[in-house]
């Protein structure tokens, strides 16, 4: 390449006098990523070339010759055959580079009341709100997985913990719902997100506005925005959708961790609750006998990258003064590493819950272990008459006869039981039944199976009343 070329290829070359060094060149570019908002790009370059005929700025054929280039151009994009030019920079130079080698002067017209900083910006809210619907349709659909599997296991049973200690009783579907819940709260954290990331950016220029007469209203209504941003320093130094994003993403990834965690736990010949399918384990290159839950694992690893971009973006925005600073072009690859990573990581828990295979007699053996009807016995204690606090050190005590005799508290008799408390009769050996300890824990949201039948009908109906995005 001639000097002269080379010089050709830095759209901003007319300011400086000698070459850009190659390395700051390789540096400056951010086409290896920001290539993935080229449909967004010229989304918003048509949007941007149609308003600017419709006002007048250019002449309606000079309009139609850049969106017929335009379309040409996204078409080979579409179709892979699109030559990218790291001596061009980013995405933004390269498409209106190859639109100007086409057309002509003309092509240079495209840029008139225009920057790159409000171009950007454009292009990754209008990228940002695809994979935001994309990822409120994927949460929607491992909801449906999750209630669908709350209703086929409702009479499983398996211990609940706390401080992973068996604590009391559960019904697995009331577990599964508890994800539930979560996941629902993640999914209008990206609903919400969107009153905020709905809103055009285009037409702030480079960062005080245009002197030609631009109708922003009309770029932002062809490219579907709501809204549009109301003061131009903000709309080009403004990052708080893609931190919002992340945010969102990030506890999403916290919550499919903590699940992906439980799941390792449950696959260990330890618990033994459940065993992985085939399609998402793996085997070891030397133990023959492993099975190991790789897919789980490496989702509760990912989370760390997802947390690394929020971090990352927040460091990178923290000290910029206003308006558009180039640091901000560090902002798109964790972005689109989160998304991607996000929507991986839903769509492999979705195709791996419905598979998992249940050891219903273990969970429910590991249910009834750890003296984990131990609270029903204090309120039967309770309802003798007795209060609670003093319940509490009666039961202590019983615990504690059953433990030296290696029994659970049915395994004690009703004598020994009255050695401790005489407020205790033969009524208690009901109380104390696996079953009845579950059902006996009818409050609002609990695992009685009325309860939890309950939960999955309001999910249910929830469900079916949101709305396709
Ligand atoms: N590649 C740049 C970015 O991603 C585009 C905006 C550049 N604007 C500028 N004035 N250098 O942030």
């Amino acid at each position: 390449m001639s000097r002269h070329e080379k010089r050709k290829d830095r759209m901003w070359a007319g300011r400086l006098q000698q070459e850009t060094d190659e390395l700051v060149q390789e540096f400056n570019a951010s086409i290896e990523f920001d290539r993935t908002l080229a449909g967004e790009d010229i989304r918003g370059s048509i949007a941007h070339a149609t308003m600017l005929g419709e006002a007048g700025i250019l002449s309606s054929a000079e309009t139609e010759a850049l969106i017929e280039g335009l379309r040409d151009i996204n078409r080979e994009v579409e179709a892979g055959g699109f030559e990218w030019r790291t001596a061009l920079e980013d995405v933004h130079m390269n498409i209106e580079r190859t639109l100007s080698e086409r057309l002509g002067p003309l092509g240079g017209k495209l840029h008139t009341a225009r920057s790159r900083n409000d171009q950007v910006a454009t292009d990754f809210r209008l990228w940002l709100r695809s994979r935001t619907h994309e990822t409120i349709s994927l949460l929607r659909h491992f909801r449906t997985t999750l209630v669908d599997l709350a209703q086929t296991h409702l009479d499983v049973i398996m211990p609940g913990y706390t401080h992973l200690q068996v604590a009391q009783p559960v019904r697995f579907s009331h577990h599964l719902l508890a994800y539930y819940e979560m996941l629902t709260r993640d999914q209008a954290r990206f609903r919400d997100s969107l009153y905020r990331l709905d809103v055009s950016p285009l037409g702030a220029g480079a960062l005080a506005g245009t002197g030609f007469p631009i109708d922003r209203q009309r770029t932002a209504e062809l490219l579907g925005f709501a809204e549009v941003a109301a003061n131009s320093l903000d709309a080009v130094s403004d990052r708080d959708f893609a931190l919002e994003f992340l945010a969102a993403a990030s506890i999403t990834m916290m919550h499919l961790s903590r699940l992906c965690e439980e799941l390792i736990l449950w696959s260990s010949a330890e618990f033994h609750f459940v065993t992985l399918p085939d399609s998402h384990a793996t085997g070891s290159s030397i133990m023959p006998q492993k099975k190991n839950p790789d897919v789980p694992e490496l989702i509760r690893g990912k989370t760390g990258r997802v947390f690394g971009a929020l971090m990352g973006l927040l460091t990178v925005m923290k000290g910029l003064p206003l308006a558009y600073n180039k640091d901000m072009q560090e902002d798109k690859e964790g972005v689109i590493d989160a998304a991607k990573t996000l929507q991986t990581c839903l769509q492999l828990l979705s195709d791996l819950l419905p598979k998992l295979e249940l050891h219903k007699t273990q969970m429910r053996r590991a249910a009834g272990a750890g003296y984990s009807n131990a609270t029903d016995l204090a309120d039967y204690l309770v309802r003798q008459g007795l209060p609670f606090r003093e319940a509490h050190e009666v039961v202590g005590r019983l615990v504690v006869l059953a433990l030296g005799q290696g029994k659970d508290l049915e395994g004690l008799t009703l004598e020994e039981m009255r050695s401790v408390s005489r407020a205790i009769d033969a009524t208690v050996f009901d109380t104390l039944k696996l079953e009845n300890v579950v059902d006996a824990r009818q409050s609002y949201g609990g695992t009685a199976r009325g309860q939890v039948e309950a939960q999955i009908a309001r999910a249910k109906q929830i469900l079916s009343q949101e709305t396709e995005s």
